[in-house]
């Protein structure tokens, strides 16, 4: 399920998205080729960021943030709504009997987690599992739409009814949308927006389980119609290159040891990145 290595990235025409909080730092700044390691680094700098939010008050209860896991490169990503007692344990989304379906229903299908990417609308636990409130949401929703530009998925399945409301800006409930596919544009992306019925809800209702198995199958088909087209874009300007004599370090006997090699920082534990 990997894509295709580098891409071009110009500078967008079309608006960013419909929230006016204050900018992460931009995932696909100014740089005229992205690579997927390059996008997977960002996405590590995004989490670093996501780790000490404070922007609402979620972070005075939660254990762990919970940013997402899977395959930074992935093509099919899914959204939940967000992290219960489990996953703010562990610091990883569905680890609980709802994940446990989820990753049952991707067999089914022929992948596993480490082919897709998997998160939530707000990354920290609400308490008591009450649903996240619009102004959680709204605070979170930078991280998502930077994993999204990020990731690049082509589909995104939104699971349940907080996840497919928020990506399609809309009211409209998931038992009149589930299994009906649109194209939708999310900050920079044009992504085949797939709903869903949320694991949780199929758990104790077997109508609703073969419902969300019914649909979930026909992800095969929408994977393999490949990326819509994606939004306009401007031709890119090349930043002027900066003096060589500016750019070079000056360095002193004292500080040479700054030529070495940095050491390779680990992984991140409760990220789990592909
Ligand atoms: N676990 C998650 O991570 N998200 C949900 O929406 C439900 C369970």
């Amino acid at each position: 399920m990997k894509k295709h290595g580098d891409r071009v990235v110009r500078p967008l025409r079309v608006p960013a998205t419909t929230l006016s909080i204050p900018r992460l730092m931009s995932p696909l700044a100014s740089r005229s080729v992205i690579s997927a390691t390059e996008r997977r680094e960002r996405l590590k700098a995004v989490y670093e960021q996501a780790k000490t939010c404070t922007r609402c008050p979620l972070h005075q209860t939660r254990t762990t943030v919970v940013f997402g896991s899977g395959n930074a490169d992935a093509d099919l990503m899914f959204v939940g709504e967000a992290p219960g007692a489990n996953e703010d344990k562990q610091g990883l989304p569905f680890v609980g009997q709802a994940g446990k379906l989820l990753s049952k229903l991707l067999t089914e299908i022929g992948l596993d987690r480490s082919d897709v990417f998997i998160c939530n609308t707000v990354k920290c636990r609400p308490p008591n599992n009450r649903d996240p409130h619009p102004h959680e949401i709204e605070s979170c929703n930078e991280y998502l739409r930077s994993q999204v530009e990020l990731i690049q998925p082509t589909v995104i399945c939104t699971l349940g009814n907080f996840s497919t409301k928020l990506l399609r800006g809309d009211t409209t409930g998931i038992s009149r949308l589930h299994g009906q596919p649109e194209v939708r544009t999310i900050g920079a992306r044009a992504i085949r927006l797939y709903p869903l019925y949320h694991p949780a809800a199929a758990l104790y209702t077997p109508s609703t389980l073969e419902v969300l198995r019914a649909d979930f199958h026909r992800i095969p088909d929408l994977l393999a119609l490949g990326a819509p087209e994606q939004p306009e874009v401007e031709e890119e300007v090349p930043e002027p290159e900066e003096p060589l004599a500016d750019a070079a370090p000056d360095l002193t006997a004292a500080d040479e040891d700054l030529t070495a090699a940095p050491a390779p920082e680990p992984e991140p534990l409760q990220l789990g990145l592909f």
